[in-house]
């Protein structure tokens, strides 16, 4: 069982959480992801690693409460427990001691680019980050990002906080007004990257992405999690999760993400659990 230490509310729907994890928080890296059941009969959610602290055994998620097993979480207080909690799984991101980085996180998407643009800066790439989200509520983390990005910019969809518009309008403006990146992260749902990644293939500038298809085992065994990256298949829990923007394939990504939208629509009505 693994222990709760402490629980936040980020948002009306977003939560963190510290888990004692010591076995995690030693091997993990920024871009790696555990999978974790609430109790004995939960089912197996892959959450990223946004925080860990080897010499405390301690390791952050931090979830947004979608369906029945986020919900299952969320009922968890601190002091309980957990069933499983297993990881890091994933490649670690590949991170380049470059001049200037760009990160884009939209929505809870800023939770796995936060362990990414703070490992870089510990290395000395000086990190601008784009905000994004569909009002200001849904903003997150913008505190902890603050205490080392050079610049912030925020957007909403509906101009409740930051710039009206989308992360791309802002990406677009920073890069024909002069600024040069030598790389953009970007992470958030896959219509964001897609349109991050067109963008950019414009201005021939590097961009990664981390993705997040379905996944089941996480150890490369059930096929559930393939994307198609440059022509190839990859299957995300072991290849990646983060892969070059240009040459992901989202709209089969987005295809296969909705293909499970009736059985996780569905409410059992003769009692049987999720
Ligand atoms: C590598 C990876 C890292 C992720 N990191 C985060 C994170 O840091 N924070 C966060 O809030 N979410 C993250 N997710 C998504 C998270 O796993 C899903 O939101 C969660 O599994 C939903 O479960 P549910 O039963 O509450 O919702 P459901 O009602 O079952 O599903 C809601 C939506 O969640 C997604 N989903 C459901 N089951 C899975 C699954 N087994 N694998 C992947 N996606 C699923 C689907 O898009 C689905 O439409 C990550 C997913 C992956 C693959
Ligand atoms: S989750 Fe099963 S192969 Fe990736």
């Amino acid at each position: 069982m693994y222990e709760i230490l402490s629980k936040k509310k980020l948002n009306n729907n977003v939560e963190e959480m510290v888990i004692r994890a010591p076995y995690v928080a030693r091997r993990c890296e920024p871009g790696q992801f555990v999978i974790l059941r609430v109790d004995d009969e939960g089912e197996r959610i892959p959450l990223t690693i946004a925080e860990y602290d080897a010499a405390q055994g301690t390791v952050s998620i931090i979830y947004q409460v979608v369906g029945f097993s986020t919900r299952k979480l969320s009922e968890k207080k601190a002091g309980e427990s957990i069933a499983d909690f297993v990881g890091p799984l994933g490649r670690p991101t590949q991170l380049h001691a470059h001049k200037r980085v760009i990160g884009i996180g939209g929505g809870v998407g800023a939770a796995p680019l936060y362990p990414q643009l703070r490992k870089l800066n510990d290395m000395g790439v000086a990190v601008d980050l784009i905000l994004g989200a569909r009002n200001k509520d849904l903003i997150i983390l913008e505190d902890k990002f603050r205490a080392f990005c050079k610049n912030i910019y925020i957007t909403t969809d509906d101009g409740s906080y930051g710039t009206k518009g989308l992360v791309t309008d802002k990406l677009k403006e920073l890069v024909e007004a002069g600024n040069r990146y030598d790389e953009v992260i970007a992470i958030g749902p896959v219509i964001m990257m897609k349109f991050v990644s067109l963008l950019t293939r414009k201005y021939n500038l590097k961009t990664s992405v981390s993705l997040n298809p379905v996944m089941i085992d996480g150890t490369g065994m059930c096929g559930g999690c393939r994307v198609t990256v440059g022509g190839e298949t990859k299957f995300a829990c072991v290849d990646g999760p983060d892969f070059d923007g240009h040459l992901v394939d989202y709209d089969e990504l987005m295809r296969r993400q909705g293909m499970y939208k009736t059985e996780e629509a569905h409410a059992c009505k003769i009692g049987l659990k999720g």
